[in-house]
């Protein structure tokens, strides 16, 4: 695969074409094509996607799939699912399909299978979170545990959370679950301010199990157990373990027979199906968490299997790219429908930033092109009441996802009805706007109308589905997952690692010891000043 997307015809033929269409309107679209909203949508496994209101033609759609086929999607694909090791500045494979394969299938690393592994894990899992829930899991005193602490970040907390809130609706209530992630010690004074030690659990997640702010928790969480129950003996009743690092976890006192493991094929953006959902499974059950895996299978498999241009994953990830790269548009926002999915946007800003905020290609060279774009959002219709203004009059161009649901999960009153109609209002108002015209023939004064117009022409993809289950979440999340993997593959930049994160955790360990000692300084002239203001109040 040439590693210059810049070069590649089907990238040429896209200069010129979006020459021809960057100014045409998509009122001028819909009305040039009556079938133009049931044509440009998809209905797969069990998911709507409507992307009739982005600025496209079909044209458009057969020159990106074009150049995902010139740019090796297909190939690509192929070698993930194979377990070749394409995180290449790691050296791993990158198989967080295996975690919701079916037992029988055979997936190989390093000449092993690994799916019994996954299955045993689970199979660990389910027991563990069985045990919990039927309050079988006794504490230190003997009491049942009622609130289970996960104690982890980014992945090991972004994943697990977002899918805690957004299967709520199925978990066992009397069970309290929050999770600790910032080192901000408000973050976990306030996790325990309410709770019993002797009836609280923590699970601490980490893949590394080294990490600054887990471990820190994790041992300041250790500390108020001791403290609160009197023995060193707690421990092992209290504490448990999801990580990839046995050593560690067992020098911080968890017995390792209580450690879920997962594997360094597992990234972490990408490892709330793995045992770092077992604060998920314990909350929603063995068999909802299952269901929630086939729902992640069944887009596995439409993502490995569907043509290009009925793919889900590659055209969400194609409409992605063709913003991001002919539009300029340097954000894309996503904007759940649904109060349960509130952590969602924040859960896709590590799987689609960590991800695809890279500036070499796999080869090293520098891009000379723009690589993943900033992802926000906030539920609709909060967003409504904020930031919608200036996605309608703005001077910004910002793509929406917006994702619904036919049936709620907590009918009262209408309530649904205006929720739906809400976000099919939105798509359309973006779309076609308020014109002029409209607003002269509303008697609406001439010097508001300049205020009062809405150009349209501002893009949205809806992605409706049934209803809100496990099987529906994990169905989304590998939507996103291999959106984010065609984006890459077509900017030819590695997906799988982070590299970005470490300057700055280092540079932290170096200066928190100058913070507490009265050493000489030797960084730029603000940093120095920031932390003598900061000895100021702390003095050595
Ligand atoms: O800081 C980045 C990162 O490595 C993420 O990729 C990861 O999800 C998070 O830190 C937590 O890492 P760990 O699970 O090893 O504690």
């Amino acid at each position: 695969m040439t590693n210059l997307l810049t070069q590649t015809p089907a990238w040429k033929e896209l200069q010129q074409h979006y020459s021809q269409i960057k100014d045409v309107h998509l009122r001028d679209l819909f009305q040039q094509d009556p079938q133009r909203g049931t044509r440009l949508r998809v209905q797969a496994v069990g998911l709507y996607l409507d992307y009739s209101k982005n600025r496209i033609t079909d044209e458009t759609l057969h020159l990106l799939c074009e150049l995902a086929h010139q740019r090796g999607l297909e190939e690509r694909r192929a070698a993930m699912f194979r377990g070749d090791p394409i995180n290449v500045t790691e050296r791993r494979a990158v198989l967080h399909i295996a975690l919701r394969t079916p037992k029988d299938t055979r997936i190989m690393v390093n000449g092993q299978d690994v799916v019994p592994q996954v299955q045993a894990v689970l199979d660990k899992m389910a027991k563990f979170a069985g045990q919990i829930r039927k309050k079988a899991w006794r504490g230190y005193t003997g009491k049942p545990i009622k609130n289970i602490i996960n104690i982890g970040i980014g992945g090991s907390d972004l994943g697990p959370y977002m899918a805690y809130e957004a299967l709520k609706f199925y978990s066992l209530r009397e069970l309290c679950f929050r999770f600790v992630s910032n080192v901000d010690g408000t973050a976990f004074t306030e996790a325990v301010c309410d709770l019993a030690p002797e009836e609280t659990l923590f699970i601490v997640s980490s893949k590394s199990f080294t990490t600054l702010e887990t471990m820190t928790n994790a041992q300041t969480a250790r500390a108020w157990l001791v403290e609160k129950l009197g023995s060193e003996q707690a421990v092992r009743q209290h504490f448990v373990a999801v990580s990839t690092n046995e050593k560690e976890v067992t020098r911080f006192g968890i017995d390792p027979a209580n450690m879920f493991e997962f594997w360094d094929w597992v990234g972490g953006r990408y490892s709330m199906d793995s045992a770092i959902g077992l604060s998920l499974m314990i909350a929603i059950g063995e068999e909802h968490f299952r269901q929630m895996l086939s729902g992640f299978h069944e887009m596995d498999e439409h993502f490995r299997k569907a043509p290009l241009e009925q793919n889900l994953p590659v055209l969400l990830g194609l409409l992605a790219f063709w913003y991001n790269n002919f539009f300029g548009c340097q954000t894309s926002a996503v904007i759940p429908y649904d109060f349960y999915l509130h952590r969602f946007p924040a859960f896709l800003q590590q799987l689609t930033m960590e991800s695809n905020g890279k500036r070499v290609t796999l080869a090293g060279e520098a891009v000379d092109y723009q690589t993943g774009p900033v992802y926000w959002g906030e539920p609709g219709t909060n967003g409504q009441h904020s930031f919608f203004q200036l996605l309608h009059q703005g001077t910004k161009l910002v793509p929406c996802d917006f994702i619904a649901f036919r049936k709620p999960l907590n009918p009262i009153g209408n309530h649904h009805d205006l929720l739906i109609a809400n976000v099919i209002a939105q798509g359309e108002a973006l779309a076609f706007g308020k014109t002029e015209e409209e607003l002269k023939a509303e008697g609406v004064p001439d010097w508001l109308i300049p205020h009062r117009t809405f150009p349209g022409n501002r893009p949205s993809t809806m992605i409706f589905a049934d209803q809100l289950t496990p099987r529906t979440l994990g169905k989304l999340v590998a939507l996103y997952e291999h959106s984010v993997f065609t984006q890459g593959v077509l900017w030819g930049i590695n997906s799988f690692d982070q590299w970005g994160v470490e300057l700055g955790k280092a540079l932290a360990q170096r200066i928190v010891t100058e913070l507490s000692e009265n050493e000489d300084l030797s960084h730029d002239s603000s940093t120095n000043a920031l932390i003598r203001y900061y000895r100021d109040v702390h003095p050595s």
